[in-house]
């Protein structure tokens, strides 16, 4: 299913439960399954920076836990409050190309609302999967 408006909103709702004592910098993602389910996701700091948690991993981490398994994904919506829409990190894309199906559509928004629309494979093409260690 293509993009909705609700879907900025929901992705909002998610971004309101970041905890960024550090960065003050709050993500929120939406995850939607294929058989109609959501997963919020938000960033998650920790003081040893790198074991921060990205929105995108949040949310898929929770669908994961919960049950589903690559190739349940119909969509996920992420948001910033920037001046442009936000762009999922190197690590969230290469786990995103693990769980996820190449041609699902990333939607990134902003605090504005506007949409640039991508997708898995666009993201992280060439990427590396399970497949190169057939
Ligand atoms: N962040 C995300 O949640 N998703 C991304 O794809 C990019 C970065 C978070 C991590 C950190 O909490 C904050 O944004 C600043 O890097």
């Amino acid at each position: 299913m293509s993009y909705q408006s609700h879907y900025f909103q929901e992705a909002r709702e998610a971004q309101s439960r970041a905890y960024v004592p550090y960065s003050q910098f709050k993500v929120g993602a939406y995850l939607k399954t294929k058989d109609g389910r959501t997963f919020y996701g938000a960033n998650v700091e920790n003081a040893a920076y790198p074991a921060t948690i990205c929105a995108e991993r949040s949310s898929l981490v929770a669908a994961i836990s919960e049950g589903y398994r690559p190739g349940d994904f119909e969509s996920i919506t992420v948001t910033v409050d920037a001046e442009k829409p936000s762009s999922p990190c190197g690590t969230c894309r290469q786990v995103l190309k693990e769980l996820c199906d190449d041609d699902m559509p990333v939607y990134m928004t902003y605090h504005k609302g506007e949409l640039l629309e991508s997708t898995v494979v666009e993201l992280l093409p060439h990427g590396f999967s399970g497949k190169d260690l057939e």
